[in-house]
């Protein structure tokens, strides 16, 4: 599975990258203006430090028309970059016409396999379902995640499942159980998923028991 980090903040894109194990980045209106700053700015410097590996970019457009002319515009920045557009009729056309001029679209505020399955018609290279979402309002965003992932595959389509919109690590472990292709996870919940307290409890008996026999370290 691949792993996205969901945020516009560079420094913690910098530093998980470092880990070795970044494969994407997703931005979104409201973690662009957390930062203070404007899309088109943030993702050519995100693009810059992700080299071949996708960001998504949000269009701010409502109409097919202003959706066409500004994924081009988010696309013409960065080669990596992808154009990311909330699920609705407009996006429906503007991403057969995005995808047929190879800008991959990555649908968002998916909510329901119906909905990811008419983006994979449309063309979409990648549908978000937001998982945690829909917990905060008491339904299952595992199920509809894991039912996503298997119309799409019983179907043939290519594209990529993100699992979006997640608010703890049993949300990545959801998505890989389900199969998602990726999953676009928030610095926090990464950093909990490094650590358990098992690892830092066996750490610390070897140190020392080590330190018994050659000193401490
Ligand atoms: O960026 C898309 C999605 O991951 C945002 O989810 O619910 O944390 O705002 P949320």
């Amino acid at each position: 599975m691949k792993f996205f980090i969901d945020t516009a903040n560079l420094d913690m894109i910098k530093e998980i990258d470092s880990w070795g194990i970044l494969d994407g980045v997703t931005t979104n209106p409201s973690l662009v203006a957390k930062e203070g700053t404007d899309t088109p700015t943030r993702v050519a410097e995100i693009a810059k430090i992700l080299g071949d590996r996708p960001v998504s970019a949000e269009c701010m457009s409502m109409d097919a028309e202003g959706m066409i002319a500004e994924g081009r515009k988010l696309h013409a920045i960065a080669p990596n970059v992808n154009v990311k557009l909330p699920m609705c009729v407009e996006s429906l056309k503007a991403t057969r016409v995005l995808s047929s001029e190879g800008i991959d679209v990555n649908m968002t505020l998916i909510f329901s396999p119906l909905q990811a399955l008419m983006a994979a018609k449309a063309g979409a290279a990648y549908v978000s379902p937001f998982v945690g979402r829909l917990d905060d309002i008491g339904t299952r965003g595992s199920d509809m995640l894991a039912e996503t992932v298997g119309i799409l595959y019983t179907y043939g389509f290519d594209t990529e499942v993100i699992a979006a919109s997640i608010r703890h690590p049993t949300h990545v472990l959801d998505a890989a159980d389900a199969g998602c292709d990726i999953a676009t996870i928030p610095y926090n919940i990464l950093k909990m998923m490094v650590s358990h307290p098992k690892t830092d409890e066996g750490i610390a008996k070897f140190k020392a028991d080590y330190e018994k026999v050659n000193g401490p370290q």
